[in-house]
């Protein structure tokens, strides 16, 4: 197995790797290790059936459904994230900078996307550090979010926050909206721990945190712009131009990322799995 960094922050390619393969407890915990160090890890070549993608994504945690978003009728685990060449204008699952469904009691731990089609030009994704974010953190701020907790919503699928119409993505992906239950503020802490490294990271979510504990929105407002301005800078971002075949795999504690939306007129599938684990802590 060879592990090279994609950038000095995040992200990390990981050559010389079955995934149809049963791994070894010590490869599994070679994964384990680099997904500490790097927070996101792409597998070129491995064209990956939907089986195999559950076994992969087992290996980090045990696979969650998620609420909202139809999954697959074959398997309830995986969301089948599409973008139709016919679907333009319109927004794209994921086209914000955000961490996975952060509003949840316990979030999904990590997440794994499957590139099957891929456009010629453009749909690249990009992932943030969150521990770069955390560890360069103005002091003024990271005064302000250590030991302090956010409160995370369901925006997009509640009332409250509901995006415009006009922002959300198309019909090949297929949410429910307007629950007003989705609006019920969670809070989680606004730094975790990675229990592995005991690195810290910035867990704020430009998507789904509405306010800080012990602020009203309006207080809150300017500081998470700051914060979220703060946690997508390109300096700790990289970028990944997808390839058909490749898997890539993710923490959503320890980073953000953001779907690019940059190609009307041609396919875009990808399968996603996400992986439940502690809460953040
Ligand atoms: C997602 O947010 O999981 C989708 C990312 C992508 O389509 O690149």
């Amino acid at each position: 197995m060879r592990i090279e960094r994609l950038t000095g922050f995040v992200g990390a390619r990981v050559a010389g790797v079955d995934l149809k393969a049963e791994l070894s407890g010590d490869a599994r915990e070679a994964l384990l290790e680099a997904l500490s160090a790097h927070q996101m890890l792409v597998f070129p070549g491995q064209h990956l059936d939907l089986a195999a993608q559950k076994r992969v994504t087992a290996l980090f945690g045990d696979p969650m459904q998620l609420p909202y978003v139809e999954p697959l009728p074959e398997d309830r685990e995986v969301i089948a994230v599409l973008k139709e060449a016919t679907e333009t204008n319109v927004g794209v699952f994921g086209g914000d900078w955000h961490s996975d469904f952060s509003f949840l009691p316990n979030p999904p731990a990590g997440s794994v996307l499957n590139a099957v089609e891929i456009p010629a030009v453009g749909g690249d994704t990009l992932w943030a550090s969150q521990v770069a974010a955390y560890e360069s953190l103005p002091k003024g701020l990271r005064a302000i979010v250590d030991g302090r907790k956010a409160v995370h919503v369901g925006a997009p699928y509640g009332v409250a926050h509901a995006p415009p119409e006009d922002s959300r993505s198309g019909a090949s992906i297929r949410m429910t909206r307007g629950d007003p239950s989705a609006d019920e503020e969670r809070f989680h802490p606004a730094v975790v721990t990675d229990p592995r490294s005991g690195r810290r990271a910035l867990f704020v979510n430009p998507i789904y945190t509405t306010r800080l504990d012990g602020m009203d929105h309006a207080e809150s407002a300017p500081i998470l712009a700051e914060l979220f301005h703060h946690a997508t800078r390109p300096d700790i971002c990289c970028r990944l131009k997808w390839q058909a075949g490749e898997l890539c795999v993710w923490d959503n504690r320890m980073s953000l990322h953001y779907a690019t939306n940059d190609y009307d007129g041609t396919r875009r599938l990808l399968y996603r799995t996400t992986w439940s684990g502690e809460p953040p802590a």
